[in-house]
């Protein structure tokens, strides 16, 4: 892990590490990956403000989101099936995060289920729910987070319907995955990683199965999870979570100005400006293009969150200048899982922590609460 400057190489390691159904899951977009690639390259774009002469001393980068201190504006995103990026990856991904000092969200369609993550840490985490079309399922999850002390429920608004993304479908990749001698070789060219899952009982969508009606066995869990995604969706049901819920809400996947109007009115605590990491709309605008518009919109009625292409620490800080109280890291978190486990989650968070500081000081600045456009030399956005 030492040897990992950046995440580009921690993503180098990964591709080495993890069998190529898996790493390419990761590493995909919809269609023809274009938000995907936009989310990444937009913060190029952005130029800072290099300043002289100013006192760069005792700097700090911790804030709060949703009012919980955070060591840095940077949460984990939730990402599904994590645990296939190594074995028991939610669990290590959730101590390192909390050992860091930052949030972990856990998915709904993750490996390791709530309890298992609850078992594993002693912090608080959040978890991420898609609301699913059986309700009573998704009574009962809320009541499992919230039983697991989980400390904030992230909605997620934009996957009604499941984006196409091409890879998945060159590898077969199918939901819960279903073993191919393809998939057997791949997984042979990675015997260390299969070493690790052959030592874990956990290998399928452990908050789902044995929950869910009907649900006993894989091919009953693949079927039910094809067909629970609710393209009937409404606002209306982000009221009925937040009642039941009661608790910090955080509504996830906003990328237009109207549909943040909306999301400010239900009285979610915060909401995150995503593109779901470019899997779901291909041609959408980068989360980044879009976030200071969002904020023109409803910056003064809820907190803005934003996720989506952060690569390093200096694409935290424009997020931040650009109008984000927190941001979340997806691929660069499951890089660093894949590449090493807890320890590569650490070095992903490490790297992203160094690289905050020394461009917030070559800004001129010293906490990132006083961050604002002002450190923003140029953008087109
Ligand atoms: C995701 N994302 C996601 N979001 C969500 O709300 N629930 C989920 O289960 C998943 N699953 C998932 C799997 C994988 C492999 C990826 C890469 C992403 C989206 C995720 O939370 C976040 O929005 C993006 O990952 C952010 O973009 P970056 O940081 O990956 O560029």
């Amino acid at each position: 892990m030492g040897k990992a400057l950046e995440i580009s190489d921690l993503k180098r390691m990964a591709r080495r590490r993890v069998p190529k159904l898996f790493f390419d899951y990761a590493d995909s977009g919809a269609y023809s990956e274009s938000t995907y690639r936009a989310n990444e390259s937009d913060f190029a774009k952005i130029k800072l403000r290099q300043r002289v002469m100013v006192d760069m001393t005792n700097r700090s980068l911790t804030t709060t989101m949703i009012g919980q201190p955070v060591s840095m504006p940077v949460a984990l995103s939730p990402t599904g099936l994590t645990g296939m990026q190594h074995a028991d990856g939610e669990m290590l991904a959730a101590q390192a995060a909390e050992e860091f000092g930052v949030p972990f969200a856990l998915s709904t369609m993750s490996i390791c289920s709530i309890e298992d993550v609850a078992s594993a840490t002693k912090k608080p985490f959040w978890f991420q729910l898609y609301v699913m079309k059986d309700r009573d399922f998704i009574a009962n999850l809320i009541e499992r987070a919230r039983a697991a002390n989980c400390s904030a429920l992230i909605l997620t608004a934009d996957l009604q319907i499941l984006g196409q993304r091409h890879k998945d479908l060159r590898n077969s990749l199918s939901a819960p995955p279903k073993l191919t001698p393809k998939h057997l070789f791949q997984m042979a060219m990675r015997p260390r990683w299969c070493w690790d899952m052959l030592h874990t009982q956990r290998r399928t969508f452990r908050n789902i199965h044995g929950h869910a009606k009907n649900v006993s066995d894989l091919s009953s869990l693949g079927a039910w999870t094809a067909e629970q995604f609710d393209p009937q969706l409404s606002w209306k049901d982000v009221e009925w979570v937040k009642k039941l819920w009661g608790g910090k809400l955080i509504i996830k996947g906003i990328l237009d100005p109207e549909d943040a109007r909306m999301a400010a009115e239900t009285g979610a605590d915060a909401i995150i400006v995503s593109n779901h990491g470019g899997r779901q709309l291909d041609s959408a605008h980068s989360s980044i293009a879009m976030l200071p518009r969002i904020v023109d919109a409803v910056g003064d009625k809820v907190e803005i969150h934003m996720d989506g292409g952060i690569r390093s620490g200096g694409d935290v800080l424009k997020a931040v200048a650009l109008g984000a109280k927190g941001t979340y890291i997806g691929r660069p978190f499951l890089y660093g899982l894949g590449a090493g486990g807890k320890q590569g989650v650490t070095t992903a968070l490490e790297i992203i922590r160094k690289e905050l500081d020394i461009t917030m000081a070559l800004c001129g600045k010293r906490r990132i609460t006083e961050i604002d456009r002002d450190i923003i030399a140029e953008s087109p956005f």
